[in-house]
């Protein structure tokens, strides 16, 4: 489904549209499926949103949250993905802990941490473990749906922890892989896992995304240099920026 672009006139009203989005998805997720499975993106642009979620008053113990990517930190540094969405909405919320799905950091090893992320993604889904399955390409029908996956992009195009030119970028057997920031480990959701999604919401705010924007949505740009553009859901995937992000598409 092609990617639908809406421009709000500033981060307030994207985040306010975000979250009537979020909770009209979550709402029929529950309302079809008995549960929503939403997974949760890092970052800056979101935190708002989070905040806002925790104030709704959608039945929270039929929402699962899950990270579509994490730094590997542990669960309390300042740059964890996680400490970031359990300030701003576990806490305040009482979220249900059971509800919650986060990355196990604590481990010293990145691509145990990975195997075990995927291991318990499979787990919840009911699907079989990544070791009986062996090393072939994953077929979408092994691939589970989640409801809503939320997504950023990065100032140089990449969302999750997929960056550019890594070797996170191409792997198709796993649903979830070690990404790799100048070095530092990261744990994130791969392509084919992003691209099962329901639906698919990216949030992108300030004028320094508007290169990266340029390249994401034009004709022809190397998918390698500007990861975003690998993410073409089978669902819907709607594009939220701000005035300053979203000027060119503006004219
Ligand atoms: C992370 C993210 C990452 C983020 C983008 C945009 O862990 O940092 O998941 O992909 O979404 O870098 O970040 P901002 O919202 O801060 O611009």
């Amino acid at each position: 489904m092609p990617p639908a672009v809406e421009v709000l006139s500033n981060k307030e009203a994207l985040v306010q549209r975000a979250l009537a989005l979020v909770v009209d998805q979550i709402e029929r997720a529950i309302g079809d499926r008995g549960i929503c499975t939403l997974a949760l993106s890092g970052g800056s642009t979101p935190k708002p949103l989070y905040a806002a979620l925790g104030q709704q008053s959608f039945p929270q113990d039929k929402l699962h949250l899950f990270w579509g990517d994490e730094r590997y930190v542990p669960s309390d540094h300042p740059d964890s993905n996680y400490a970031m969405v359990r300030e701003a909405w576990l806490d305040p919320a009482q979220f249900p802990a059971a509800n919650v799905h986060a990355v196990a950091t604590h481990l010293t090893d990145p691509a145990e941490a990975a195997r075990q992320y995927e291991q318990e993604i499979r787990d919840f889904f009911g699907l079989p473990s990544a070791a009986e399955r062996g090393a072939a390409d994953l077929a979408a029908a092994e691939i589970p749906q989640f409801d809503i996956i939320l997504l950023g992009m990065g100032d140089d195009g990449h969302t999750a922890s997929l960056f550019p030119k890594t070797a996170a970028l191409g792997v198709r057997d796993r649903l979830i892989s070690v990404g790799n920031k100048d070095g530092q480990p990261r744990i994130t959701f791969t392509v084919p896992l992003i691209n099962r999604a329901r639906h698919v919401l990216f949030l992108a705010a300030g004028a320094s995304k508007r290169p990266a924007l340029a390249q994401v949505f034009a004709a022809q740009a190397d998918a390698s240099e500007y990861p975003s553009r690998l993410i073409q859901p089978e669902g819907s995937c709607d594009w939220l920026l701000d005035a300053e992000a979203g000027q060119s598409f503006l004219n």
